[in-house]
C-alpha cells in the first residue's frame, strides 16, 4: 500500500478526505472505477502466442526445394508417390519416398535430417527463451496492476470513511428533531402522528447502523483496526448482547437463550469489538430464522481459552457457499436480499476482528436445519509473558 496517493486521472498527489481531484477536478470515486477497469485490461489481453518450433522449422521437402536439393516437381512427385503408399496402407516417410524414387541419395538426406534436427533444437530453445521473457513481461504487468489496485483501494475506502462521516452529520440532526417530536417537545402529536414518527425512528436507527458498519468497514479496509486489549467478562458481554438483541428477536418471535459455563474464565480481548462482533452474529441469528425458531449463545471454558458460539434453528447456508458469505458485500441471493436486508458487511468484519484476536471464526450449517458461528478468545492472563 502506498503511503502518497495520487489522483487517478492527472497523477498529482490528492488529499485523502476530498470527494473531487483538487487539481484536475475530477470526481475520484469515478476516476477509481475507471482506473481500476484500465488496470485489469492488460490482465485480460492475452498477447499473441508464442511461435510453436514447427512454425519456426520448414518440412524437409520445403528445406531441399529452398536448397535446391529437389526440384519442385520432383517433390510433387515424391509427395504424391508417398500418398499412393499410404493408400494402399503401406505409408513411408517422405525423405524415403525420395529415396525410392532415386530422386536423392542417402547421405544428403541424412545431412539434411541432421540439419534439420539441429534447426529444430535452436527452434526449442528460442521458444523457451520467447516463452520465459514473456512470463517475465507478464508478471511484471501484474505487479503493476496490483500496485495500481492497492492504491486504488486506499481511495476507495477513503471514499466510503468520507462519504460515511458526512452522512453521519445530517442523520444526527434528524435523530435529535426526531426524539423531540417523539417526546411531545414540539407539541402534543395525535397517534397516528405517534405511529408515524416511531416508523421514521426505526428507519432511522437502522441507516445509522448501516452507516456504523461501513466506517468501522472503511477504517479495517485501510488497515485501521487498533485493537485496545483488557480483561473482559464475558457473561456480562454476553447478556448486554442480548439485552440488545432480544426486542429485535421478540418481534420476529425468536427465542433467545444462553448456555455459559459457571465460572467463565475472562478472556483478553477489545470489548467494543467483541460486542460488536456478538451483535452482528445475534443479528444474523435472527434475521435468518424463521417465526418460532430458537437462538442459543453457548460459552465454554477450554484450556487457555473460552469457545463462543452463536447457533440458530434457521434456514440454513449451502456447503459449498459457507466461505463466500464472508467476503464483503456478499449476501446469498439476491430474493434474500431483498427480503432480510443488510449490506453484507457483518461478516466480513467479525472475520477481520476475529483474525485480530489471532482467533478465526468456524461456521457449520445444515439447510432448513441451522447454523452455527463460532470462535474462541485467549482467557486473559495478569502477567501474558509468564
Ligand atoms: N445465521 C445465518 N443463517 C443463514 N444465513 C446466514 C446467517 N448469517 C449469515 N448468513 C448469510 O451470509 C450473508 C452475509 O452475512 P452478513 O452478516 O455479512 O451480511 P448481512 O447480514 O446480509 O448484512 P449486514 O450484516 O451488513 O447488515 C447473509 O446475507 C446471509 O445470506
Ligand atoms: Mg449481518
Amino acid at each position: 500500500m502506498s503511503a502518497q496517493i495520487n489522483c487517478p486521472n492527472c497523477g498529482e498527489t490528492v488529499q485523502p478526505q476530498l470527494r473531487y481531484c483538487e487539481h484536475c477536478g475530477v470526481d475520484l470515486a469515478m476516476a477509481v472505477v475507471l482506473a481500476e477497469q484500465e488496470a485489469l485490461l492488460p490482465i485480460r489481453q492475452v498477447s499473441g502466442m508464442p511461435l510453436a518450433p514447427e512454425i519456426l522449422v520448414p518440412r524437409i521437402g520445403e528445406y531441399m526445394t529452398q536448397r535446391n536439393l529437389i526440384k519442385p516437381e520432383d517433390l510433387d512427385r515424391a509427395l504424391s508417390y508417398q500418398k499412393e503408399r499410404t493408400k494402399i496402407g503401406n505409408p513411408i516417410l517422405l525423405g524415403q519416398a525420395m529415396l525410392e524414387l532415386g530422386l536423392v541419395d542417402r547421405e544428403t538426406l541424412d545431412q539434411v535430417v541432421t540439419a534439420q534436427i539441429l534447426e529444430l533444437q535452436n527452434a526449442l530453445a528460442e521458444a523457451n527463451r520467447t516463452l520465459k521473457q514473456r512470463v517475465l513481461e507478464r508478471t511484471l504487468e501484474l505487479q503493476g496492476a496490483l500496485e495500481r489496485l492497492s492504491e486504488l483501494n486506499v481511495l476507495k475506502a477513503n471514499f466510503v470513511s468520507n462519504i460515511s462521516h458526512e452522512l453521519r452529520t445530517p442523520l444526527t440532526h434528524i435523530k435529535g428533531y426526531l426524539n423531540l417530536l417523539a417526546e411531545g417537545e414540539m407539541g402534543p402529536l395525535g397517534q397516528s402522528q405517534q405511529d408515524g414518527i416511531d416508523v421514521i425512528l426505526r428507519a432511522e436507527e437502522r441507516l445509522e447502523q448501516l452507516i456504523e458498519d461501513l466506517i468501522q468497514f472503511s477504517l479495517v479496509s485501510r488497515g485501521g483496526m487498533n485493537l485496545d486489549f483488557e480483561k473482559v467478562d464475558l457473561s456480562t458481554l454476553i447478556k448486554t448482547s442480548l439485552d440488545r438483541i432480544s426486542p429485535k428477536a421478540k418481534k420476529h418471535e425468536i427465542n433467545i437463550n444462553a448456555n455459559l459455563a459457571d465460572n467463565l474464565a475472562p478472556v483478553r480481548a477489545d470489548e467494543d469489538k467483541i460486542n460488536w462482533v456478538l451483535l452482528q452474529l445475534l443479528d444474523n441469528a435472527v434475521k435468518f430464522t424463521p417465526k418460532g425458531g430458537d437462538v442459543l449463545v453457548k460459552a465454554i471454558n477450554n484450556v487457555g481459552f473460552v469457545s463462543i458460539s452463536v447457533i440458530d434453528t434457521g434456514i440454513g447456508i449451502p456447503k459449498e457457499r459457507l466461505s463466500e458469505i464472508f467476503e464483503p458485500f456478499h449476501q446469498l441471493d439476491g430474493s434474500s436480499t431483498r427480503h432480510y436486508g443488510g449490506t453484507g458487511l457483518g461478516l466480513t468484519m467479525v472475520r477481520r476482528i476475529i483474525d485480530a484476536h489471532g482467533s478465526q471464526i468456524n461456521v457449520g450449517s445444515v439447510i432448513g436445519e441451522g447454523s452455527c458461528f463460532e470462535f474462541a478468545l485467549p482467557a486473559y492472563h495478569p502477567n501474558p509473558g509468564e
